[in-house]
């Protein structure tokens, strides 16, 4: 093939062969497709589209650059993603309590990304706990414990390790069939039986509509179908951040709260959702509500934390600077946007500007007042975090409009699951 030619094919709307993909991606990761001609083809997807047929081969042709986990363990597997949002700290609960419940749970997870934090930042707020496992570990821990929170190795998809690379850095990222396939050919490479897919809707997710945010959600089943992958999407509300507490420790301290029965509404009833949902795909007849009520998804927990290194019991960093934001006036909270305490979270220092820095463990945001709560005039409502305090003012400037006071009582929102 001439790589021009496939490029070419896209661009003027035409649709590209099965042997087409499997060459172009083959020799991408290889190196002997450029970047400025991956960058071509991938802003030819973004424009044109790919039909279903085409996102599941490019799927295929990502997962065949690497490695696929065999994931040989006596109990029946299944994973969850989220798209990402921000006090998204659902996995930190699920997995234990999914686990408690009897299924293995493989949840191989990422880093923050812009404004969306990372379970692992999170995790490795906890003192000695470990991110990076072998195969071998794996599989052992899932044997023992039935839940392993670790990254993905280097091994799986390396064709979208790359691409995504790229794609950060040519305004590619926006296209339902290339988000659709980098996050399934991930998820299919890990060897899980079933996944449940948490696409998240509103200003602090990808997908702004939720138009968008299903299309995603049906690109993803199809390329699960296609691939043997039982995979199942509910899409949740992402306007107001995920219970009080948005960063790294804090969302840990929060997971934790509600592992041990307690914790904000929200962030309870969604962990129990997404549970029954991956039970049902597992075909496990038990109510994670009980389980999570009886202690046995907590006990999971520290289990799951000290097979790697983590100490459960161990205080978490606590930050250096403590501000907060006092309410104007009067009034009844009626909006607190997502997208504007993500920002500030990561501002702080919960996230990172560059690649591969350190994030601070105990940077982030409380969110003291939710939708539907009545205020008075200087109450706090937020609370800032961090260690280094000369990036208040930019975390403030994110703040500015994120807090919306209205004079009476606001319809109720909160709506979790909405599909
Ligand atoms: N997450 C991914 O893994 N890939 C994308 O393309 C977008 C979000």
């Amino acid at each position: 093939f001439a790589v021009v030619d496939v490029i070419r094919t896209k661009r003027d709307g035409g649709r590209l062969s099965d042997e087409q993909i499997a060459w172009v991606v083959d020799a991408y990761t290889r190196g002997e497709v450029a970047e400025e001609q991956m960058a071509a083809l991938a802003m030819a997807i973004l424009l044109r589209g790919m039909d279903a047929g085409e996102t599941a081969r490019w799927t295929g042709a990502m997962i065949d650059s690497g490695e696929r986990l065999t994931l040989d363990v006596p109990r029946p597997t299944v994973d969850k993603h989220s798209t990402g949002g921000v006090g998204d700290k659902i996995t930190l609960p699920l997995a234990p309590l999914v686990a408690a419940c009897g299924a293995a749970v493989p949840q191989l997870s990422g880093r923050g990304l812009g404004h969306t934090g990372g379970t692992l930042d999170k995790l490795e707020a906890i003192p000695g706990w470990r991110a990076e496992l072998d195969t071998a570990e794996i599989v052992r821990q899932l044997t023992d414990v039935g839940a392993v929170v670790c990254a993905t190795t280097p091994a799986l998809a390396p064709a979208d390790r790359k691409l995504y690379a790229l794609r950060d850095v040519t305004a590619t990222v926006e296209s339902v069939p290339l988000i659709a396939s980098s996050i399934m050919s991930k998820k299919i490479a890990e060897g899980s039986s079933g996944l449940v897919l948490d696409v998240k809707v509103g200003s602090g997710a990808f997908m702004k509509t939720e138009e968008r945010a299903r299309e995603l959600a049906g690109a993803m089943v199809e390329i699960g179908a296609a691939h043997g992958l039982a995979t199942t999407a509910v899409l949740t509300d992402m306007n107001t951040p995920l219970g009080r507490a948005v960063g790294n420790a804090v969302e840990v301290a929060e997971a934790v709260e509600v592992l041990r029965g307690g914790g904000p509404a929200d962030v309870v009833a969604l962990t129990v959702a997404l549970a029954r949902e991956m039970l049902a795909l597992a075909g496990i007849d038990a109510d994670p509500a009980e389980v999570l009520a009886s202690g046995a998804a907590y006990e999971t927990w520290c289990r799951m934390i000290r097979a790697q290194g983590g100490d459960p019991e161990a205080p978490l960093p606590a930050p250096r600077h403590v501000e907060t934001v006092p309410a104007a006036r009067d009034g009844v909270v009626a909006g607190l946007d997502a997208y504007a305490v993500g920002v500030a979270a990561w501002r702080l220092g919960a996230g990172r500007a560059r690649r591969g820095e350190p994030v601070q463990s105990a940077a982030g945001v409380l969110c003291l007042a939710k939708p539907g709560a009545r205020v008075s005039a200087g109450q706090p409502l937020l609370e800032l975090h961090t260690d280094t305090p000369e990036r208040v003012p930019d975390a403030l400037a994110a703040l500015r409009d994120a807090v919306t006071l209205a004079d009476t009582e606001v319809p109720p929102t909160g709506d979790i699951v909405l599909d």
